[in-house]
């Protein structure tokens, strides 16, 4: 039987794990943070105090590191069995994670743990490379997209909620540096898939964006 994908790939603070959450709780399927995988190599190399520059240590430490997702109504992710959710949400976390995300033998090292989560009855996948690299052969493939000024105003609002303290002209300066970094590396870049269904999020509500989204699976 084959199992069902779907990619959502896209730009930081685009609303993918929003609208992922939502089409995998919709259709029942499996949730993947792809994102929170990188978040979760980068606490491991700020923890050991590794250099973003060294390369094979880092790629060791993707390759042994052992994850777990427990999902509820909050995705609780635990590194080596410590409870890592609340550190993932941050902007050095994001960053670290974009910059050891364009070494192509980490991306390796953790290619199968992504697609390890392609179980029955289906999969979101939310990513940037997911309709490209991870799981070219899915059949349904989303690239959403927003200004980036509307996306740091929704990451701003995001962090504020979580009481995590934030300066909106400093995550609009990061969203772009990050966007420049993870547009323009070599291996895997944040681009759409051919037969990805492109969607502008920056003047629709998130009902919409999600009712597109399971109209184009349905
Ligand atoms: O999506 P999120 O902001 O959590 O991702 C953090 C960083 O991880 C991104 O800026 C990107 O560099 C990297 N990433 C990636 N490929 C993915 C998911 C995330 O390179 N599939």
């Amino acid at each position: 039987m084959t199992i069902p994908v779907l990619t959502i790939d896209g730009p930081s603070g685009a609303g993918k794990g929003t609208v992922s959450r939502a089409v995998a709780k919709q259709l029942g399927w499996n949730y993947l943070d792809s994102g929170s995988i990188y978040r979760s190599l980068a606490i491991a190399i700020l923890e050991q105090k590794i250099a973003l520059a060294d390369v094979c240590a880092i790629t060791k430490v993707a390759q042994a590191m052992q994850l777990k997702f427990e999902c509820g109504d909050e995705l609780v992710v635990l590194l080596n069995d410590v409870d890592i959710t609340a550190q993932l949400v941050t902007e050095t976390v994001g960053n670290t994670a974009s910059v050891i995300a364009a070494y192509p033998d980490v991306r390796d090292a953790l290619l199968q743990k992504q697609k390890d989560f392609k179980k029955a009855p289906g999969l979101v996948a939310d990513g940037r490379d997911m309709g490209t690299v991870v799981f070219p052969d899915a059949a349904n493939k989303v690239f959403l997209t927003a200004s980036s000024e509307e996306r740091a105003k929704r990451r701003y609002k995001q962090l504020i909620e979580k009481g995590i303290s934030a300066n909106l002209d400093g995550i609009t300066k990061e969203i772009e540096a990050r966007d420049k970094r993870d547009s323009e590396r070599k291996t895997a870049p944040l681009i759409a898939a051919d037969d990805a269904l492109t969607i502008d999020s920056s003047d629709l509500p998130i009902n919409q964006v999600i009712e597109a989204v399971l109209n184009l699976v349905r």
